[in-house]
């Protein structure tokens, strides 16, 4: 179920019939499903989890886990890979503050030209304490990452290859399953930001080979505040926490602490326990609606937005269907992209615009800013058409 009929599952469609939505790489709108299952927790079995031995306390608890066990169904994994972490963000700053520990200045980190700041600024960081260096893989002229680059790039002093599956600026699809073997052949770790790929392509980590997978809850339908980060057992099992407290530990004394199993360890405090249920249901929304159609569905739209939009603009991202997903950003000569984003709200449609938390890749790129339309499940030729018709009007005034 797509476009206009995935439309019934959000409430916010019966308020704003008119909106057309393609916001989508910002944030996801949320399914009945979703809001329905959090509503549950609140006023069905509202309670701590793990501590409670009364039987809304065993509830919740179970509900939680069925929730980590959904999402690892959802990624082909092990309930014990899932941690739940507030988002991206909080996985990605976990990793680089983590698997750096022991990295020195003869050590390097592998990232791309296309990174959200979320997996740039936390390796830059942690470089700065550490010594270690940043090593950034070229973009094709066709906005794709450079696999012959990568190929220079990744030595035996590479410790970490980090890259985003697919890029929020660009809609590049990112060649994943060749950086994570060639980061393998030198023995690095590899870590796949998935923010903007979960919801939109099949994801499974068994397949990708990924060492560490990360991504948010609220650009996959789920709630703010939610996401995982996914962890090869073997590698959770040496890591160390990042949160000490309660619920993680199996021992304590007045001098020290044992840790408890994974990934217990890893989820320190009261977590956000709607939140992750949320995240399951949301989850379970997608597989519902077979991720292969969403695929299907989304593509069809994406190449019908870069025909019609494309007719008007500059397209800023790979021109191969197959290598790019539904965001498309672009620039039009002269016409600033927040008054381009300004007169398409007045249209009733709602991109956005700047440098979507990607100001080194605009730069690399020689601009100052783009504006994005990014398609959901929900997204329809409508919505397209309307966009185009704003895009034309922007262009009239702005350009005129
Ligand atoms: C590719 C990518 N990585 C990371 C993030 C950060 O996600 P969050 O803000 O949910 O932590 C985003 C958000 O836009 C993103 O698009």
């Amino acid at each position: 179920m797509t476009g206009t009929a995935a439309k019934q599952h959000f409430a916010l469609f019966a308020r704003h019939p008119h909106l057309a939505y393609l916001d989508n790489a910002a944030s996801t709108q949320t399914p009945q499903a979703v809001v329905g299952a959090m509503a549950s927790y609140y006023t069905g079995y509202r309670a701590n989890i793990h501590r409670g031995v009364y039987e809304l306390s065993a509830l919740a608890t179970g509900r939680y886990e069925n929730a980590r066990g959904a999402l690892a169904r959802f990624i082909n994994a092990s309930a014990d890979e899932i941690i739940f972490t507030s988002g991206t963000t909080a996985g990605l700053n976990w990793l680089a503050l983590r698997l750096t520990q022991k990295f020195t200045s003869r050590d390097n980190v592998v990232l791309t030209r296309l990174e959200h700041h979320a997996n740039l600024v936390p390796w830059q960081q942690a470089a700065k304490e550490r010594g270690f260096s940043l090593r950034f893989v070229e973009l094709t002229p066709g906005y794709e990452i450079d696999l012959a680059s990568a190929r220079t790039l990744i030595d035996e002093n590479t410790k970490v290859v980090g890259f985003a599956l697919v890029s929020n600026t660009l809609g590049t699809i990112s060649p994943a399953r060749e950086l994570i073997a060639l980061a393998h052949e030198r023995g690095a770790l590899t870590i796949v930001d998935a923010a903007q790929a979960a919801a939109h392509l099949p994801l499974d980590v068994r397949d990708l080979e990924a060492d560490f997978v990360a991504f948010s809850g609220h650009k996959m339908y789920g709630p703010t505040g939610s996401g995982v980060l996914f962890g090869r057992r073997e590698h959770l099992r040496r890591l160390e926490p990042l949160f000490y407290g309660g619920e993680m530990v199996s021992h304590v004394t007045y001098e020290t602490a044992e840790w408890a199993g994974i990934p217990e360890r890893f989820e320190a405090g009261t977590p956000a326990i709607a939140e992750a249920i949320g995240l399951g249901a949301a989850a379970e929304f997608i597989t519902g609606l077979d991720l292969a159609a969403i695929r299907a569905h989304e593509t069809r739209l994406t190449e019908y937005a870069l025909e019609k939009v494309g007719k008007e603009v500059k397209i800023i991202g790979p021109a191969d269907i197959s290598r790019r997903t539904g965001v498309v950003s672009f620039v039009i000569k002269g016409a600033h992209p927040h008054d381009i984003a300004d007169i398409l709200d007045k249209h009733g449609v709602v991109v956005r615009a700047g440098h979507h938390c990607t100001m080194p890749l605009m730069r690399y790129l020689g601009l100052t800013g783009a504006t994005r339309a990014s398609l959901g499940v929900y997204s329809t030729a409508e919505d397209i058409d309307r966009l185009v018709e704003g895009v034309r009007y922007a262009k009239k005034v702005l350009c005129a």
